[in-house]
């Protein structure tokens, strides 16, 4: 768990301009917060206690604004950039190495095969402020998602998505850019 969150330290001072030292973001990132606390109580979880860990869920949410499942799977390297008023349900998956911003929304929306209900968040993402992605989808490695867009589909790997719903952003080959045009593609390829 020490080295989870030594990682998490070392993404915000890789990913944040604004980090100047890691005591700096050990006493005052609430994301930082918000992880120490949701990383015991994910650990707590997975060995079933029940109380424990909503308690720590409850304290993380109280010191960061952002409320976290203990049953959520957090990746290495996550980087929360400010983070109030964002939810993580249950069943979301976070892989290693995601950016997310404040008023991030990971919530349910029916279930899959396995009983999942919220998104698969793919190694490398970014979660634009204030974006919500509902159901059990997934953003791929490397993708985007803009601020305060509204994703219900699953997002390729690398790809950008934005608005309410989501469309995804036309890929741009340096010919086509150029020339000023793009390659529209559509939700119906993922
Ligand atoms: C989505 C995002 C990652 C795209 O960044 P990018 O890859 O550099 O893409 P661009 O800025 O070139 O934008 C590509 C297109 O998407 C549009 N777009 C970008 N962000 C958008 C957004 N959040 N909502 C709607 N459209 C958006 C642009 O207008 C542009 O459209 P065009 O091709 O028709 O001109 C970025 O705009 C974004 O929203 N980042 C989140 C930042 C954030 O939350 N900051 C909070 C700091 S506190």
């Amino acid at each position: 768990m020490l080295k989870y969150l030594r990682d998490d330290i070392n993404a915000a001072m890789t990913r944040d301009p604004a980090a100047k030292s890691r005591l700096q973001v050990v006493l005052f990132y609430p994301g930082f917060h918000a992880l120490l606390f949701h990383r015991v109580a994910h650990a707590l979880h997975r060995r079933g206690w029940f109380w424990l860990p909503q308690l720590f869920a409850w304290f993380g949410r109280l010191v960061s604004g952002v409320e976290i499942h203990p049953g959520a799977t957090i990746g290495k390297g996550m980087f929360i950039d400010h983070g109030m008023g964002s939810v993580v349900g249950a069943t979301a998956i976070i892989g290693d190495n995601v950016t997310m911003y404040h008023g991030v929304t990971l919530g349910g929306r029916g279930f899959d095969r396995l009983g999942r209900r919220h998104p698969a968040i793919g190694d490398g993402a970014l979660l634009g402020a204030a974006c919500i992605i509902l159901g059990p989808i997934s953003i791929g490695d490397g993708a985007k998602i803009g601020a305060g867009a509204v994703v219900l589909e699953s997002v390729p790997p690398g790809e950008t998505a934005v608005g309410a719903p989501a469309r995804l952003v036309p890929v741009k080959t340096p010919e086509v850019a150029r020339s000023g045009g793009g390659r529209c593609i559509s939700m119906e390829d993922v």
